[in-house]
């Protein structure tokens, strides 16, 4: 959006998706913890090739205007972020697993960088994540670090061996490689941004982690 100030990095290109990036980036570098530090790091580390967007919708995608009008001051940024972006996003589904239940249904996603995306990386995956209220989103573990950053709606998220606690949009959600974790939504759906950081290709799942690997 022309109406945002942020520093692009050498060599990045002039799309959506970049200013995107951008926004995140600098979100991440205030946070400061580990996993959104590194993840500000993968950011500046993105090449400079660009791919043509190839947009497709999802029903669920009818609820993202609302939720970015609902979304607080404080992400302000990246959600006028998404509203420049939002036309050229790919929004999927994950791959149907029966352990899914309902969230098989109630759940999109879009991922802006990554394999064959528009920012094209084999290191760093992020995208967007919307899931419908009311909805289970099952306990999963998988090898990449990950983090969540809600932008609106409300929702429960439990990490690991912490107790399941509220999200605030704003604030990162750290998922360290392996460590189970599962979102319960409100009445509202949720939008968050999510990223995949490390280790892409080791592996994902439903269920919590093996006694060795807790
Ligand atoms: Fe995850």
């Amino acid at each position: 959006m022309s109406s945002l100030h942020v520093e692009p990095w050498a060599g990045k290109a002039d799309t959506p998706e970049d200013t995107f990036l951008a926004v995140l980036r600098d979100m991440a570098l205030r946070d400061g913890r580990a996993l959104p530090r590194k993840l500000a790091d993968e950011i500046e580390r993105l090449p400079a090739a660009r791919l043509p967007a190839r947009p497709k919708r999802q029903p669920l995608v009818a609820q993202l205007e609302g939720l970015l009008s609902r979304a607080p001051q404080d992400v302000s940024a990246l959600a006028g972020a998404v509203a420049a972006v939002q036309g050229r996003l790919h929004w999927e589904k994950s791959p149907a697993n029966p352990k899914a239940g309902e969230f098989q249904h109630r759940h999109c996603f879009c991922t802006l960088t990554g394999p064959k995306r528009v920012i094209p990386s084999d290191r760093l995956q992020v995208g967007l994540f919307m899931i419908d209220g009311a909805t289970f989103y099952p306990h999963h573990l998988h090898s990449a670090d990950e983090v969540y950053l809600p932008l609106s709606g409300d929702a429960v998220c439990a990490v690991g061996s912490k107790g399941p606690r509220a999200t605030k949009p704003g604030r990162f959600i750290q998922i360290p490689s392996w460590s189970g974790h599962a979102v319960w939504t409100g009445s509202r759906p949720i939008l968050m941004v999510w990223a995949w950081l490390g280790d892409l290709a080791g592996g994902y799942r439903y269920g919590l982690p093996d006694a060795d690997e807790a």
